[in-house]
């Protein structure tokens, strides 16, 4: 059973609009747009879509305002849903969606749909320098790929939260700080997280997603694009501590924010989870 990645996240937004007008600005691609909303899809295959908040066919949020409604994770092959679904199925009962998705939920409530993995592989597309090739930087952004998405959890549920998704979804623990959260990763990834579970007392909801860009230039290029057009950040860019990805995240009026990263850590099976008494911070450097 292995999965590979976030495939897709759904949107309940209160303001379908403004969540196009910032996820355009983003940088993403809509590739089908109607009156129940906007799909973007990025050159992976991964998809982020928007739907109104009110749209009865969306499931329940697990918290209030616009936020993630579903979270789509993407399988290697269809033996892996059949042997996911079986896994579910002995404590909880799931569906079909119309794209022969299975569904369920995770223990905080979140909805999971798991489908086979629509994946393109991914070119970086920064120009380079070379011979005769001056560097021109880049001034608006394409995310690659969607790296990871990232989840309040209640402090009374993270550990059976975490278990939830190594035990019976394969993720593997990369990075485990007490009394603040799990950083792992799919069975079929090497990023140092695809999906990190932060506990802040009893809240749950959802924090951020995570869209890949080839370098730091794209991510300055891209973080003052959007500054350009209004919208806020919510950090300086800077080289995080845990995973040592470049970030810089900017907050979303479709709930949580959106972080652009590049160069993250990368493991194998020879990496020993590492669980932290003390938590190691946030960042090596920040920008002031
Ligand atoms: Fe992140």
């Amino acid at each position: 059973m292995k999965i590979m990645r976030v495939e897709s996240l759904t949107y309940g937004v209160e303001d379908i609009e403004t969540g196009k007008r910032y996820y355009e600005d983003w940088g993403l691609t809509p590739v089908e747009q109607g009156k129940n909303g906007v799909d973007y899809a990025l050159p992976s295959g991964q998809t982020i879509k928007l739907r109104n908040a009110s749209d009865p066919s969306l499931p329940p949020a697990i918290e209030g305002g616009s936020t993630v409604r579903e979270t789509v994770w993407g399988v290697d092959n269809a033996a892996s849903l059949d042997a996911i679904g079986a896994e579910l199925a002995k404590d909880q009962k799931l569906e079909r969606d119309s794209e022969g998705g299975i569904r369920g939920k995770d223990p905080v409530g979140m909805t999971l749909t798991f489908r086979v993995a629509k994946s393109h592989p991914t070119e970086p597309h920064a120009p380079e320098k070379g011979m005769n090739r001056p560097f021109w930087p880049v001034d608006r952004v394409k995310p690659l790929r969607i790296g990871h998405a990232v989840f309040f959890t209640p402090s009374s549920k993270l550990k059976e939260t975490s278990e939830f998704y190594t035990k019976r979804l394969g993720f593997r623990m990369t990075e485990s700080v007490k009394q603040f959260g799990d950083f792992m990763r799919c069975a079929g990834s090497p990023d140092h997280h695809n999906l990190f579970l932060i506990a802040v007392g009893e809240k749950a909801g959802f924090n951020h997603v995570a869209f890949e860009l080839n370098n730091f230039d794209e991510i300055m290029g891209g973080g003052k694009f959007m500054e350009g057009k209004g919208w806020k950040a919510n950090t300086k860019p800077g080289r995080h501590i845990m995973g040592s990805n470049l970030f810089w995240y900017f907050k979303n009026p479709s709930g949580g924010a959106t972080e652009y990263f590049s160069d993250m850590d990368v493991f194998d099976d020879n990496w020993q989870p590492k669980y932290h008494d003390k938590n190691p911070g946030y960042a090596h450097w920040m920008m002031s």
